[in-house]
């Protein structure tokens, strides 16, 4: 999926969220998208899906812009996204399989014996083969992301969108959902857009970073470039988060 925002702005009454932000987002990259708290970004993930309208300006889906669009008319465009929740947002009193076959159980009426080699063919795409019958209280945080994603491909889902992924995680799994990060993007060719506080795993996943800061986007590059900017607001957000010394400095 190929993602064009151009000169958005969004206001929640006297509360200016974007104001002319422009942002666009290559097929099969992996997009990381940071900046202050209150800035935007999970705002900006419910504009990508619908569920927020912006006052003006465009999001083009594959050229189509969604903007204004009526919701049965958006319903489409919605399977094509995964949102990845803080918690993986399953439901507790359904197994691992009965939660990753959702979509196609729930949405499409299909027999939970009809879609298990599908259920099982996501679960190992995402290093949780045979798991089916665990209970998802028994996961972990890195597995319930993992269970999400799987649960996403099972929707058809061509662009992930991870809302601080790996907050609330240990380094080493974080590590982990990094890893399944990259694996599914690099195996699905998908999109994924990974909004984060954490620059190690930014820095580690990222085609490109993108910062957010008043209502635009203000800095945009590779991990390299973006370690190297010369941007004011970079400078003091890599400075606030890395406390050793960054090149050039
Ligand atoms: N539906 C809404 N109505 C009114 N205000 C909202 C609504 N949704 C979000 N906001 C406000 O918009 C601003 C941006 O919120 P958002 O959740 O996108 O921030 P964020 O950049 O994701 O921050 P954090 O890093 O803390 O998650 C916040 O001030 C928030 O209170
Ligand atoms: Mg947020």
């Amino acid at each position: 999926m190929q993602i064009e925002i151009k000169n958005l702005y969004k206001s929640f009454g006297d509360l200016k969220i974007y104001q002319g932000l422009d942002l666009s987002i290559n097929e099969g990259e992996i997009c990381v998208i940071m900046g202050r708290s209150g800035q935007g970004k999970s705002v900006l993930l419910k504009h990508l899906t619908g569920l927020i309208q912006p006052d003006s300006g465009e999001i083009l889906i594959d050229g189509e812009n969604i903007v204004g669009r009526r919701e049965r008319d958006l319903y489409e465009t919605r399977r094509r996204f995964g949102m990845i929740f803080q918690n993986g947002g399953m439901l507790q009193s359904l197994n691992v399989a009965q939660n990753v076959a959702l979509p196609l159980v729930e949405v499409n009426g299909e027999s939970m014996n009809k879609v298990a080699g599908v259920v099982a063919e996501k679960l190992a795409m995402v290093d949780m083969k045979g798991r089916e019958h665990q209970a998802v209280a028994t996961l972990s945080g890195g597995q319930k992301k993992r269970i999400a994603i799987a649960r996403a491909l099972v929707q058809g889902a061509d662009c992930f969108l991870f809302d601080e992924p790996t907050a609330g995680l240990d380094p080493p799994i974080s590590k982990t959902v990094d890893e399944v990060i990259m694996q599914v993007n690099k195996d699905t060719g998908s999109t994924m857009i990974v909004v984060t506080h954490d620059l190690v795993s930014a820095f580690t996943i990222a085609d490109r970073v993108h910062l957010l800061h008043d209502g635009r986007i203000v800095d945009s590059g590779t991990p390299g470039e973006i370690l190297h900017s010369e941007n004011e607001v970079t400078r003091e957000f890599l400075e606030r988060g890395i406390d050793v010394p960054l090149p050039g400095k």
